[in-house]
């Protein structure tokens, strides 16, 4: 089975307008000689300015959410057959902010794993502990806890990554040690083989949580660390390409 290709993907929260596409126009025009996979995943309600900004670009453009059903009266939400048809090829699914914002459960985080499989996009399943369970010795059972439960038996053999985002370290400046992401980097490795046999040694454990350009270089060659979920860094070109280029 083949190493997965490293995908450093740009979550832009609740942030940006029509003008930010400039900063999106600027990360592809900078990806000259770089190898891994880019995307960005705006708000829903860019998503399909940014993809006519960034067709015919290496960059793909993501989503941050979707709901279960294809359509229906859910006003406000999102349908993963909408995400995918305002251009998008991936999806940011289990986020802590809506895990802790919106209740989400792994059971429905895994639901929407399969919506998004239904309508043709690559998840980017998150998973990570809080700074207390961390303190209680919990972060490997709690992390692979989750990767058990949000991750469908339908994924086998399918493009989709995980991303490892310590609650803790998100918007916060605080990063674990090298040892520390290795070790539950290790851990998702061997829960994704144990779950979908050799199918799990080609999907891509991303590493989120206050990743800069600063720090992007040592995180990004840790053991089985196969790319990044970037947020704050991701909204400004510059910083981002100084990520990408870590690599
Ligand atoms: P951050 O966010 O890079 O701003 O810490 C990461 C994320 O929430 O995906």
């Amino acid at each position: 089975m083949t190493a997965p290709t490293p995908l450093i993907a740009g979550n832009w929260k609740m942030n940006g307008v029509a003008a930010s596409l400039a900063e999106a126009k600027a990360v592809a025009a900078g990806l000259d000689g770089v190898t891994a996979r880019v995307a960005l995943c705006p708000s829903a309600t860019l998503i399909a300015q940014m993809a006519w900004t960034l067709k015919d670009t290496a960059v793909a453009v993501g989503g941050q959410d979707c709901r279960v059903e294809a359509s229906g009266a859910f006003t406000g939400d999102v349908a993963a057959e909408q995400v995918k048809d305002a251009g998008a090829s991936l999806v940011i699914l289990g986020h802590s902010e809506r895990r802790a914002g919106y209740g989400e459960t792994d059971a429905l985080v895994s639901a929407k794993a399969q919506a998004a499989l239904r309508a043709g996009l690559e998840p980017i399943v998150c998973v990570g502990e809080t700074l207390e369970q961390r303190k209680a010795g919990e972060a490997l059972a709690v992390v692979t806890g989750q990767v058990r439960g949000s991750l469908p038996a339908e994924l086998v053999g399918k493009a989709f990554s995980v991303a490892y985002e310590p609650v803790w370290a998100i918007g916060t400046g605080l990063t674990p040690t090298i040892p520390e992401i290795e070790e539950v980097h290790l851990a998702i490795r061997a829960t994704l083989v144990e779950q979908f046999g050799e199918a799990g040694k080609s999907v891509a454990i991303l590493y989120g949580g206050s990743v800069k350009p600063s720090n992007a270089a040592e995180i990004l060659h840790a053991d089985e660390v196969g790319g990044a979920l970037v947020g704050g860094a991701s909204l400004k070109a510059d910083d981002f390409l100084g990520i990408i280029r870590a690599l």
